[in-house]
């Protein structure tokens, strides 16, 4: 029998996730150049390279797609492969995901029970404290030192019996700002072995500083380390939703048995392997891109001195309670920025030609 229907809807969700910011996606410019009635809008608010697939994606893509109605190689097998061969490590040690935000979630789910501490540096990626309440894990958030970077002394004095995992950001969206060798050297031998550390390097490739460690290289054999690496950013396939990690052989397998079945989609494996064939042409983007970085960070800082360095493929402008003004008065000029309330905003480096038009908006803006 059902019971009456009382006449207040019956809330039949955790309540607990409206007080949760919902992950905020950049604003389409499509939308933005319907309402401003011009051609065409830039987005420079979700860290994508502008340069297009990589050369022998679409193909890639193509051919796959007539497989369609058959499910993918849920074991990953070809591409871990090809990873395990790019980056010197066994396939063992490799798991996939929708994204490398997808990883952080099933490595927070397979290491924190209801209670367990989700340790992180704030201002970091947004996604961060979303996976930690919805897994049921307790955040506890460490503020950004002065210059907007991890505080790694505090960091390491905030862990607990309760910490499961620690989630490092090199470089830190959205600030750009970047850890160096010695500094993560001191962290990794302070945090117990107990602790998961979770270098996430999303931005690695527009690393240019040699002070700044390669994770898979230095770090990725010690015990309690994952690195976390996407093929959305340099690589080109933020569309594709795939990104990757390297850990120890338990932890990867332990990833593997939380992950949704068969998340790891047939066209994104096929369009990862193309990438992964296209290197040199990834390393000239990035060039590219780094060059840009550089004279957009020089340009900014004649309006906003504090602007950090970045080693990332975005910019960060510490404005603080100017920041929604500003993303407003961007987007009012057909530039889609990504501010953050009270703190700064955060700007992707574009083609020349966009960063030019961001250049010109930010003048009039400031
Ligand atoms: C620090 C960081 N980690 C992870 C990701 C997630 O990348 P994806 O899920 O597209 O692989 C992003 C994307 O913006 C990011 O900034």
């Amino acid at each position: 029998m059902t019971s009456p229907r009382s006449a207040e809807p019956q809330r039949l969700t955790r309540a607990d996730l409206e007080a949760l910011p919902n992950y905020v996606p950049g604003r389409s410019p499509a939308d933005l150049a319907r309402e401003l009635g011009l051609p065409e809008a830039i987005k420079l608010a979700s860290n994508e390279v502008p340069y297009g697939p990589l050369p022998g994606v679409v193909g890639a893509v193509t051919d796959a797609v007539a497989s369609a109605h058959r499910y993918p190689d849920m074991g990953v097998v070809a591409l871990r492969a090809a990873l395990a061969e790019r980056y010197g490590v066994a396939p063992d040690r490799i798991a996939t995901g929708c994204g490398s935000v997808a990883l952080c979630e099933h490595l927070v789910r397979a290491t924190c029970l209801p209670g367990d501490e989700v340790l992180y540096s704030w201002r970091s990626f947004e996604a961060y404290p979303i996976i930690a309440a919805t897994s049921g894990a307790t955040s506890v958030r460490v503020p950004n030192d002065a210059g907007h970077g991890h505080d790694l002394a505090a960091m390491a004095a905030a862990v607990t019996d309760r910490t499961r995992i620690v989630l490092v950001c090199n470089p830190n969206n959205p600030t750009g700002t970047s850890l160096r060798r010695a500094q993560l050297d001191r962290f990794l031998d302070a945090v117990g072995d107990d602790v998961l550390v979770v270098l996430d390097e999303a931005y690695r490739e527009f690393v240019t500083d040699a002070e700044v460690p390669d994770g898979i290289e230095e770090y990725a054999d010690r015990p309690n380390v994952v690195v976390l690496r996407t093929l959305s950013k340099a690589w080109g396939l933020a569309g594709l939703r795939i990104g990757f990690m390297v850990g120890q052989p338990a932890v990867a397998a332990a990833v593997r048995k939380v992950v949704t079945p068969f998340s790891t989609n047939l066209v994104a494996q096929a369009a990862a392997l193309a990438a992964l064939g296209q290197e040199d042409e990834v390393r000239r983007r990035c060039a590219l891109v780094v060059a840009e970085r550089d004279r957009v960070t020089e340009a900014m800082r004649k309006l906003v001195p504090d602007v950090p360095d970045s080693q990332a493929n975005f910019v960060w402008l510490p404005l603080r309670d100017r920041a929604a003004a500003f993303g407003a008065a961007c987007e009012a000029r057909g530039v889609i920025v990504r501010p953050f309330p009270g703190d700064g905003v955060r700007v992707t480096i574009g083609t020349p030609a966009e960063n030019d038009a961001f250049l010109a908006a930010a003048e009039a803006a400031l």
